[in-house]
């Protein structure tokens, strides 16, 4: 027998590459609409091909998160349509050496983003009394050193907005879960972090099946792989000057594999 989907009307954020083509891919089943947002039409095609080979119905939005009124006049429009159950905050960008200039783009992308895109959709969500909300932050939200810094702020703007919307809205039959993955093989992890982690990185497959296991039981957050939160968690509540010794020393350790690793490529 085949299961009922547990999301019919869904939206996703950065669904052109990485972690949200593979939500797309996850939650695409006959009886599924999906809306998929990104700016690069041919790949955001390239998803919904696949989505629909899995039976669901897809429509492509290309769109910057970033472009407000244009987020809201479309999503506004999708959701009268839709009447979305689902909406996944996913979009996201990362630059390994920031510059003012991409700094500000992260932000613009990743904080400015989130909030054009659950503007619109939050009151509308809490006239139907139904809904779930999940937002993709990182565990660069709880402790970071050495990694970009607009990147990892974003993150954990991302991870307190999340939780205090998951209060807000409890009371009004919406649930809110925020996604806090470690390192994913994704087009945004650069060759640095790619050799120095190796197989320590979850596939994007993986992380989509873990995450929509976490939206479907609303919880409050889904944080993973298991041992890189533990981690991080330790890091966030011992003290600084201990963990920054700690954090160095791994960084260090990292870029002498890079440099090996690179030499004998
Ligand atoms: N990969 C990891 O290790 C990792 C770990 C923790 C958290 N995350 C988070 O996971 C999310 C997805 O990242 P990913 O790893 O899948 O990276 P990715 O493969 O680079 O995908 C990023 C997605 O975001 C979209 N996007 C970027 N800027 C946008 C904008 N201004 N407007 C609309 N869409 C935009 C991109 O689409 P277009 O290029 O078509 O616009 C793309 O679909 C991000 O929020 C990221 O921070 C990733």
């Amino acid at each position: 027998m085949t299961e009922t989907p547990a999301f019919r009307r869904v939206l996703i954020t950065g669904a052109s590459s990485g972690l949200g083509a593979a939500l797309g891919m996850e939650l695409a089943a006959p009886g599924v609409s999906l809306v998929l947002v990104g700016r690069n039409s041919k790949r955001l095609d390239a998803t919904a091909q696949t989505c629909r080979a899995r039976g669901a119905d897809v429509e492509t939005c290309v769109l910057d998160v970033a472009d407000a009124a244009a987020v809201a006049d479309a999503l506004e429009d999708a959701d009268a349509r839709q009447g979305f159950d689902l909406v996944i905050a996913n979009a996201g960008v990362a630059f390994g050496r920031e510059t003012p200039e991409t700094a500000r783009l992260t932000v613009e992308t990743n904080v400015i983003g989130v909030l054009n895109t659950l503007i619109p959709i939050e009151p509308r969500m809490v006239a139907r009394g139904s809904g779930q909300i999940g937002l993709v932050s990182s565990l660069a939200a709880f402790r970071v050193l050495g990694g970009p810094p607009a990147y990892s702020a974003s993150k954990a703007w991302v991870r307190i907005y999340g939780e205090a919307l998951r209060g807000r809205l409890a009371r009004k039959g919406i649930g809110v879960t925020v996604i806090c993955p470690g390192f994913i093989d994704t087009p945004m992890v650069d060759d640095h972090t790619r050799i120095a982690l190796g197989r320590q990185m979850i596939g994007a497959k993986e992380a989509a099946k873990k995450i929509v296991a976490g939206l479907k039981q609303n919880a409050p957050r889904v944080t993973f792989p298991r041992g890189a939160a533990m981690r991080v968690w330790w890091l966030s509540v011992l003290p600084v000057w201990y963990t920054d010794r700690k954090i160095r020393r791994k960084y260090r350790a990292a870029a002498v594999k890079w440099r090996g690793d690179s030499n004998t490529a």
